[in-house]
């Protein structure tokens, strides 16, 4: 019967500098509305789960074949298992050329995640997978 996916325009509100995410993964974000050197916190919560993803754009141009170059992960620091971001929404180091955990100060590229300094070295953010459609950011997890 064709593809089945369903947009939901409900479950997602604004909380102060967090959007939440549906259940499909939707959510009421443009990401034009991110500028380089920024960062956007999203949140999804179930009846038995509940995380965090974050959305960077980084200063300069990463990769060719990422049109809008942004990239996302999940809020947790491969370290210790806690959100990266002691101070709420602010994910990258003073440069603005990595992406920092502010409890311990590991360094992870923005590109890929991958922890190139401190306590997690050689461990990687969890990647998440989105699409932008009609403007909006949809993010993908496994559930
Ligand atoms: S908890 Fe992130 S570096 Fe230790």
């Amino acid at each position: 019967m064709g593809n089945n996916l369903q947009i939901r325009t409900v479950n997602y509100k604004m909380m102060d500098n967090i959007i939440c995410i549906s259940t499909t993964g939707e959510t009421s974000y443009s990401t034009k509305n991110l500028s380089p050197g920024n960062c956007q916190v999203f949140k999804y919560s179930d009846n038995s789960k509940s995380f965090e993803i974050f959305l960077v754009k980084p200063l300069i141009k990463l990769e060719e074949n990422n049109g809008d170059n942004l990239f996302a992960y999940k809020n947790i620091c491969p370290h210790q298992k806690i959100p990266l971001d002691w101070k709420p929404g602010n994910f990258f180091n003073y440069n603005k050329n990595a992406i920092q955990c502010s409890t311990h100060g590991a360094l992870f590229r923005i590109n890929d995640g991958f922890c190139f300094k401190g306590p997690c070295s050689g461990k990687s953010l969890e990647k998440v997978k989105f699409k932008i459609i009609n403007d909006k950011i949809i993010f993908f997890f496994v559930n």
